[in-house]
């Protein structure tokens, strides 16, 4: 294949990773020209072009080398390591993205009794996942037959062709409409950024670093919070205590109050109510948690 100038990158044309794919490739600065066919985006500011596909497509398209990276849920990306494929081993997860959360497991028809994996011997189980599926059965030393099936897996008991299911679950919603009972997790997975392990020796490998660094950024402040309130200079520590994780809080006075304090914290990750409610019963009040937009340290 003849080198190219520009990154190109894979990622699902329509499902549920494609808005929160593109708006993160948007916050690392990457915008598209949307093509009439919306296969390839052609990149307006950075030499990076999108290609719009099937999400199964997308580890392959790397392997062959007509896509540099691909943003991919870690289950379709996993499936593909474990096939036989060309390139297939050689591929890996440069980062995990934080959305499309979801898993792989095992459900069972809500009636069946299930207390352990080797229950399982002598089934039949549906899946589109064969390989992570094998893999499992292999290392759980179960014995069963795994019937691939392309999609509505979750109807596969009812019509007979399978007696249980492997599938991804990630409200449940579609386990309850199917009287099916999830048993065991197999995979916690997520979108990730996926790509080769060895980089492109080229523009294309400076580029894939500055936009991983450009990335560890966006992720890092989308995972923060800004904790402010306001304390008792008495309550300061109990206070202080509770704060969820991240550097130290900065102290403000309080004008006119010389007994109060502001107190100005970057948290880690989110910050719960019922967190927020154990910070006030400590002696905190007038409490704001604020996203962050921008970071520089
Ligand atoms: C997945 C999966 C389940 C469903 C689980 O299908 O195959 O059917 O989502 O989600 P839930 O637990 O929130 O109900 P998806 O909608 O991604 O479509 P596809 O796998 O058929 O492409
Ligand atoms: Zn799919």
């Amino acid at each position: 294949m003849k080198p190219r100038d520009r990154l190109r990158i894979a990622m699902q044309k329509s499902g549920r990773l494609t808005e929160p794919a593109l708006e993160l490739l948007n916050r690392c600065g990457l915008t598209f020209r949307q093509s009439r066919d919306k296969l390839f985006c052609f990149g307006e500011g950075e030499p990076v072009d999108l290609l719009l596909v099937r999400d199964d497509d997308i580890p392959g398209l790397i392997a062959q080398g007509v896509c540099d990276l691909g943003i991919v849920g870690r289950n379709v990306l996993n499936e593909f390591k474990g096939t036989a494929t060309d390139g297939a081993a050689a591929l890996t997860e440069w980062r995990p993205l934080g959305f499309g959360r979801c898993r792989l497991s095992i459900a069972v028809p809500q009636e069946m009794n299930y207390a352990q994996p080797h229950d399982l011997n002598g089934m039949r189980i549906a899946t589109s996942y064969p390989a992570l599926l094998n893999g499992w059965l292999k290392a759980q030393e179960v014995d069963a037959a795994v019937v691939t099936l392309a999609g509505s897996v979750e109807i596969a008991p009812k019509l007979g062709t399978a007696d249980v299911i492997c599938d991804l679950v990630q409200s449940g919603g579609t386990l309850v409409a199917n009287q099916l009972r999830e048993t065991e997790v197999l995979l916690q997975s997520e979108a990730v950024l996926a790509g080769p392990e060895a980089l492109p020796t080229d523009e294309r490998g400076d580029m894939i670093e500055l936009l991983l660094k450009r990335l560890d950024g966006v992720i890092q402040v989308r995972e923060s919070r800004l904790l402010l309130l306001q304390t008792s200079r008495t309550s300061l520590d109990a206070v202080t205590r509770l704060l969820p994780g991240g550097p130290q809080p900065t102290l403000l006075p309080v004008a006119g109050q010389p007994d109060q304090l502001m107190l100005q914290a970057l948290c880690a990750g989110e910050v719960s109510w019922r967190q927020l409610e154990e910070i006030k019963k400590a002696g905190a009040r007038e409490m704001f948690v604020l996203p962050v937009e921008k970071m520089l340290a």
